[in-house]
């Protein structure tokens, strides 16, 4: 959908633009529909299991939408197929997730998405690499932006507007679940299936696809198993 109304946060720095929105929550301040912080400049980025996240001024889009649902892994997921189709939108192509909602080009991350949850509601938090062309070399093997692909530059606010207006569409129409037309077109991006999967250390299997609770599933020897949370290593991909 597009011309959705935004009301947009616009911040020069801010530490995390998920703490942002968090306290925003939690104040209890009456916040019109379809709220986004938007920073320029992200000091202390968070990503998701603790990690930081890496970003420049201006290179890289880094946003939390607010939403009025609980948290749940749903929306996590509805939020990065939000993203690509935003991404679709801006004529790029060939992107898939990892799961739960990394947007991947090969087996590089273009965008990863912090969601976090207040008795208020949960915060969408979206990093996305626009117009980085070297990153630090704990990350250079692992990470890629749209400038990298596409030769272009690209201006954080237009993004930002593209990305959001997707993103609130999308869990609107689906109700902040996943529908049987959002699962099936999740798992037909999703680039862990029929790759092998490893998690909680030694355990390994071949992921089949995606419930709609959002859970991974993945066939090993013992059967069916069913992943929820943690982080899976998937063979071919960072
Ligand atoms: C991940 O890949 O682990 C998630 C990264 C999420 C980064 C974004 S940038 C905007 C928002 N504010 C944060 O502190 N984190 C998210």
């Amino acid at each position: 959908m597009s011309n959705k109304k935004l009301n947009v946060i616009h911040l020069n720095t801010v530490d995390s633009t998920n703490n942002y929105a968090k306290a925003l929550l939690k104040s209890g301040e009456p916040l019109p529909a379809c709220t986004v912080v938007y920073a320029e400049c992200q000091t202390s980025g968070k990503g998701r299991l603790s990690r930081s996240w890496y970003s420049e001024e201006k290179n890289t889009l880094c946003m939390s939408l607010i939403i009025p649902c609980v948290h749940k892994p749903q929306v996590t997921l509805l939020s990065a197929l939000g993203v690509h189709k935003a991404l679709l939108k801006l004529g790029i192509e060939n992107l898939r997730i990892k799961w739960p909602n990394d947007i991947i080009s090969g087996n590089k991350k273009l965008c990863g998405i912090l969601t976090e949850g207040t008795e208020q509601g949960t915060v969408i938090g979206i990093g996305l690499n626009l117009n980085t062309t070297l990153f630090p070399s704990d990350i250079k093997d692992k990470a890629t932006s749209l400038k990298l692909l596409t030769a272009r530059d690209y201006s954080p606010e237009d993004v930002l507007r593209v990305v959001s207006e997707e993103v609130f569409s999308l869990l609107e129409e689906t109700d902040y679940s996943l529908t049987e037309n959002a699962l099936s077109d999740y798992n037909i991006l999703c680039g862990n299936i029929d790759k092998e999967v490893l998690w909680d250390k030694d355990k390994k299997g071949i992921c089949t696809g995606i419930d709609k609770e959002g859970n991974l599933l993945v066939t090993t020897q013992e059967g069916t198993e069913k992943i929820s949370f943690g982080e899976v290593t998937v063979t071919g991909i960072y």
